[in-house]
């Protein structure tokens, strides 16, 4: 386990599929700390936006989802058999379900409303305040924690992101081509930046790793090399 000074905050965002909840993970198993998902609670409200039709197609019924949401409880609770946080919504594990391709599909249409988005980044800060977590998503080095002690910008060749995603759902028993796979992310990067409430974007002060020919390994060690420099000394 590496010890870092003082707990600390970090921000991992970037571009869809570019393997931020593995390195955010790893990272928090490091250091001790949290590891918290943010893209989970989008993917949450989504599901039940669409179990409950509020979302047809690409259109949004705001009014009514709006009025919901206050009601829709969603929380991360350990499970005991992989050691990871599963996402519950309104107390049913939907871990699983959130990761398939009729949530991803549509989780870019839900994330981009403001209301969605400010409830959403409450209940992040919540989350964080006690410090010592490893937070991923799109906005959390510019919106959700401006002041972050580390910001890590990740991105990927939409090639290589959409083979390591394809392999991914096939190995999880999910039928699709991998032209579908990159469909799907490269509408979601383009929605995901050019919406109008917190787009994607590297913060100016987050450091950018592009791992399309990276292993986790190099990619830990990349990072070690990171928080040494953070915490090197002045006179070093
Ligand atoms: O990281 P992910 O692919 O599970 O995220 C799902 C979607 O949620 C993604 O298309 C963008 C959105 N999202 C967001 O807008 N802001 C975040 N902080 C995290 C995710």
């Amino acid at each position: 386990m590496i010890y870092t000074p003082r707990p600390l905050i970090i921000a991992i965002d970037g571009h869809s599929s570019t393997g931020k909840s593995s390195f955010a993970r790893a990272i928090a198993g490091e250091l001790g700390y949290i590891y918290i998902d943010s893209g989970a609670m989008y993917r949450a409200i989504t599901l039940f936006a669409i179990r409950n039709k509020i979302i047809i197609d690409e259109y949004v019924d705001e009014e009514e989802l709006k009025q919901q949401l206050d009601s829709i409880e969603i929380m991360f609770t350990k499970n005991a058999r992989t050691g990871r946080n599963d996402m519950f919504l309104n107390n049913e594990n939907v871990e699983e379900e959130i990761r398939g391709i009729q949530v991803s599909e549509k989780v870019s249409f839900i994330s981009k409303i403001a209301f969605v988005r400010k409830k959403m980044v409450a209940f992040q800060r919540k989350m964080g305040e006690k410090k010592g977590v490893v937070m991923d998503g799109r906005d959390i080095g510019t919106v959700v924690f401006p002041d972050a002690d580390i910001k890590i910008f990740m991105t990927a060749d939409p090639l290589i992101r959409a083979e390591r995603r394809f392999r991914e759902l096939i190995e999880n028993g999910v039928s699709t081509s991998l032209q579908e796979v990159e469909h799907n992310i490269l509408e979601r990067d383009f929605i995901d930046q050019n919406r109008s409430e917190s787009p994607l974007r590297k913060a100016d002060d987050a450091v950018t790793l592009d791992n399309s020919y990276m292993s986790q390994e190099e990619q830990m060690e990349w990072f070690k090399n990171l928080l040494q420099q953070k915490f090197k000394p002045a006179h070093s």
